[in-house]
C-alpha cells in the first residue's frame, strides 16, 4: 500500500486554467482536499472547502446565488469569504459558522491557490512566470494541456530535473536527442531557483535548432538546455537557448510545467510553452504543442508504471543514483526541508479558523 506523500502547503500551486473557473461551481481535489471554485459576479476567483461543514454534502452540487454558494442539501449558504450567512431552518446564524476559504489569484492563464496558512499567502511568492515568458512583453506564450498523472508529484519533479531520460523515454517523439544523456550537467542555485544546465557543443546551427531559427542556419552558436526548479509548483525546462557567438539576442524556448499534487499519489500536470522569437507564427506553436503532448504521453507511461512499484519496493530495495541525478536529489532535499520547516512552523501557529465539530460547535 502506498504511503502518504508529504507536500508543502505554504506554497502557491496552479489550481486550474483560468477559464475553467466561472459562474458554475467547479470542484478539483488539491492536496487531497476537495475544493469548490467559482467567480463572483465581478469576475474574482473564489475557492472554498468543497464539503459543506453541516453534513459534508459537496458544495459543487449546490448552486450559486449571486456571489454566494447555497448547499444543495439543507440550504446553508456561504459567502465568498466562507462565512455562513443563511441557515433556512433557523433565524440566527452563529458568527462562528464558516467554511474554509483559500486564497486564489489569477496570473496569466492560470488561477493559483494557496493551501496553507492564509496569513502567509503573499502573492509575491507566486513563481516569477513573467520572467520565463508567461504574460511578458516580447514573448509568445501558448497554453498547453492539463494531464492527470497517476503518480506522486515528486516523481514528476525528478523527471523534469533529469533530462537524460529524454534520449531514451522520448526516443520516438524526440528522435534527434540521442546524445543528450551523455552531455554533463552542471548545477547552480540562484536564490530560490535551482538550475541544471547542459551545454551542447558550440558550432554551426543545424538540425532542430536551424529548423527553429532558419535565419541562423549555419551560424556558429552556443546552445544549451536547462531545467529550472522554481519550487515544487513550477519547473521550466528550456531548450534550446541559442546565442550566436558573434553576438545577438538569446533565442529562448521554454517548456513550463505546473505541478500540483492532487492526492499523495496523483498529480495535476499543467503545461505551457513560451518563446521570444517568431511571435506571430501560429503553425510553430501548434506544431510544438502537438509534439509536447506526445512527449507528455510518454512520460505518463513511464511515471505511472513506476508509481506502482515505489512503495512496494521501498523497504527492501535501494535506488542507485548516478551523476545525472544530482539536480533531482537536490530537489528531494529541498522538498524535505520545506516540509520539515512547515511542520516546525505549524507547531507555533494557532489555527486561524477553529475547526467546526459535526454539531456545528466551534472548538479550538
Ligand atoms: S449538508 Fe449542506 S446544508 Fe446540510
Ligand atoms: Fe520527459
Amino acid at each position: 500500500m502506498n504511503q502518504p506523500e508529504p507536500y508543502p502547503r505554504n506554497q502557491w500551486y496552479v489550481a486550474a486554467w483560468r477559464n475553467e473557473i466561472g459562474r458554475t461551481l467547479f470542484e478539483r481535489r488539491i492536496l487531497d482536499e476537495p475544493i469548490v471554485f467559482y467567480r463572483t459576479e465581478a469576475g474574482e476567483p473564489v475557492a472554498l472547502a468543497g464539503l459543506c461543514p453541516h453534513r459534508l454534502y459537496p458544495l459543487r452540487e449546490g448552486r450559486l446565488v449571486g456571489d454566494r454558494v447555497e448547499c444543495g442539501y439543507h440550504g446553508f449558504t456561504f459567502d465568498c469569504t466562507g462565512a455562513c450567512v443563511d441557515i433556512p431552518s433557523q433565524t440566527k446564524v452563529p458568527s462562528r459558522f464558516a467554511t474554509r476559504r483559500f486564497p486564489v489569484v489569477d496570473r496569466w492563464e492560470w488561477t493559483w491557490i494557496w493551501m496553507g496558512d492564509p496569513a502567509l499567502a503573499d502573492e509575491t511568492r507566486i513563481p516569477p512566470i513573467n520572467s520565463i515568458g508567461l504574460g511578458a512583453d516580447g514573448w509568445r506564450a501558448d497554453a498547453g494541456v492539463l494531464t492527470p498523472l497517476g503518480t506522486r508529484f515528486s516523481l514528476l519533479l525528478e523527471n523534469l530535473m533529469d533530462l537524460s531520460h529524454v534520449s531514451f523515454a522520448h526516443a520516438k517523439s524526440l528522435p534527434g536527442s540521442t546524445s543528450l544523456a551523455a552531455i554533463p550537467a552542471t548545477i547552480s542555485e540562484d536564490g530560490e531557483i535551482l538550475r541544471v544546465d547542459r551545454k551542447l557543443p558550440t558550432g554551426p546551427l543545424e538540425g532542430f535548432g536551424a529548423h527553429l531559427h532558419p535565419d541562423l542556419a549555419g551560424t556558429v552558436c552556443e546552445d544549451r538546455i536547462v531545467s529550472d526548479y522554481f519550487g515544487p509548483a513550477l519547473v521550466r525546462t528550456g531548450g534550446r537557448y541559442i546565442v550566436p557567438v558573434s553576438g545577438g539576442q538569446t533565442r529562448a524556448f521554454n517548456f513550463i510545467h505546473g505541478v500540483t499534487p492532487e492526492t499523495s499519489t496523483t498529480t495535476h500536470y499543467f503545461n505551457a510553452i513560451a518563446r521570444n522569437f517568431r511571435l506571430d507564427d501560429d503553425d510553430l506553436s501548434y506544431g510544438v504543442l502537438a509534439q509536447m503532448k506526445r512527449v507528455i504521453d510518454e512520460d505518463v507511461i513511464v511515471l505511472n508504471t513506476i508509481e506502482a512499484y515505489v512503495d512496494r519496493h521501498a523497504a527492501t530495495e535501494h535506488e542507485l543514483s548516478c551523476q545525472a541525478d544530482v539536480g533531482a536529489l537536490r530537489v528531494r532535499r529541498k522538498l524535505a526541508a520545506q516540509v520539515a520547516a512547515e511542520a516546525t512552523l505549524a507547531k507555533k501557529i494557532v489555527p486561524i479558523t477553529p475547526a467546526l465539530a459535526r454539531d456545528g460547535v466551534a472548538r479550538p
